[in-house]
């Protein structure tokens, strides 16, 4: 075969084979195959110095054509490779685009947590910062300094969860109640004095419309010349925003050892509208909370001088108000994380 017929033939099948190549990395060992260093082309451009030297010009030109050639084929190859590599991905990750997307767990507040900032904004609208105290109570902070001492009978008033002993031996509790941070406000600063104090509280009680943890707002205020017609008013008006409209309140005198007079307020029950349900324990009423003027007792245990200063303080139960505002009749429901009782109380009130 003369070497014209070899060029022609090794072209035929170089292009053959770049067309035929399955892969990028193929059509890489086919250009060495051919063209590389060691390849078939100078292999065969070793026999040229054989060649009558007349027909050398022609056969150069042959090989360079080749190469062009090849060149050329072997870079439409590549793009055609990309190609069909890109049609099999679109093909394989297919996303119908029309389908509805699958929308993120919308979440919401805990119907504690917005009652919660709700008592808390409308007290501080009317002037009562937020302050916060210890779960972890010394016996003085939570009775002693509150006119209960160790041997009193009021400390029946509350089933309380004793700690050992701290460092310096004195006797520590779960706090029973916020009226402890009246103490500390009143410790730690002058009067006059207007402070909220939001927080949980312990007591060993479980039923409908008692919970072993559960939140108190204390409040308090202490001036030159505070009365109980003031302590009225602010409640009345407090729960009158809280519920958004008038509902039936009731004053009842009660006792509590660091009040004098003490009142308990109890909402009408929106579960049977007064006429005695489970809820109510068949009286018509929910109490909602305690209130009073500041015994002068717990003020002189503070330093407060009670011939200048006088004040009132209220204790009360956001589980009794939430499960009055939200129509919540097992107050307990409230901590048993059931996301379909949650659901129902928090739709659509995200804050
Ligand atoms: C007190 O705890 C007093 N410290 C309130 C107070 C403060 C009176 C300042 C005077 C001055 P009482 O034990 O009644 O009071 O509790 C207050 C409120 O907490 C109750 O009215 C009720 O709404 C709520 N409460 C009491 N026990 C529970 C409980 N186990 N679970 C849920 N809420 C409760
Ligand atoms: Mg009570």
């Amino acid at each position: 075969m003369t070497m014209r017929n070899q060029l022609e033939d090794l072209k035929a099948r170089a292009l053959e084979e770049v067309q035929k190549a399955p892969s990028a990395a193929n059509l890489e060992e086919i250009r060495v195959q051919f063209l590389g260093k060691k390849g078939l082309l100078t292999q065969l451009l070793r026999g040229l110095k054989d060649v009558p030297e007349a027909q050398r010009p022609e056969l150069g030109n042959m090989a360079n054509a080749l190469k062009e050639a090849f060149n050329a084929a072997w870079v439409e190859r590549v793009h055609d490779l990309e190609h069909q590599e890109l049609q099999q991905r679109l093909a394989l990750e297919w996303i119908d685009v029309t389908l509805p997307g699958r929308r993120p767990h919308e979440g919401g507040l805990h119907p504690l947590s917005r009652a919660l900032a709700e008592i808390i904004e409308i007290f501080l609208q009317m002037g009562f910062p937020s302050m916060s105290g210890p779960e972890v109570e010394t016996d003085w902070h939570n009775f002693g300094a509150l006119n209960i001492p160790a041997d009193h009978p009021a400390r029946e008033m509350h089933d309380t969860f004793y700690l050992s002993p701290g460092s310096d031996g004195g006797q520590r509790v779960l706090r029973t109640h916020t009226s402890p941070v009246q103490i500390r406000a009143m410790e730690s600063h002058k009067p006059p004095l207007r402070i909220i104090a939001p927080g949980k509280v312990y007591r060993c009680d479980s039923d409908l419309t008692h919970t072993p943890m559960f939140h108190q707002v204390e409040g308090f205020m202490v001036d030159r010349d505070c009365h109980f017609g003031q302590l009225l008013g602010l409640l009345e008006t407090f729960l009158r925003r809280f519920f958004e409209r008038r509902l039936p309140v009731r004053f009842r005198p009660s006792f509590f050892p660091f009040t004098e007079p003490s009142t308990e307020v109890d909402m009408g029950c929106l579960f049977c509208e007064g006429s005695g349900c489970r809820v109510c324990k068949g009286t018509g009423w929910i109490e909602v909370l305690g209130a009073g003027l500041i015994h002068p007792n717990v003020l002189g245990n503070v330093g407060i001088d009670k011939e200048i200063f006088s004040g009132f303080a209220f204790g009360i139960g956001v589980e009794r108000l939430a499960m009055l505002k939200y129509g919540i009749g097992d107050l307990r429901t409230l901590y048993e994380n059931d996301v379909r009782f949650l659901s129902q109380h928090t739709k659509g009130k995200e804050v």
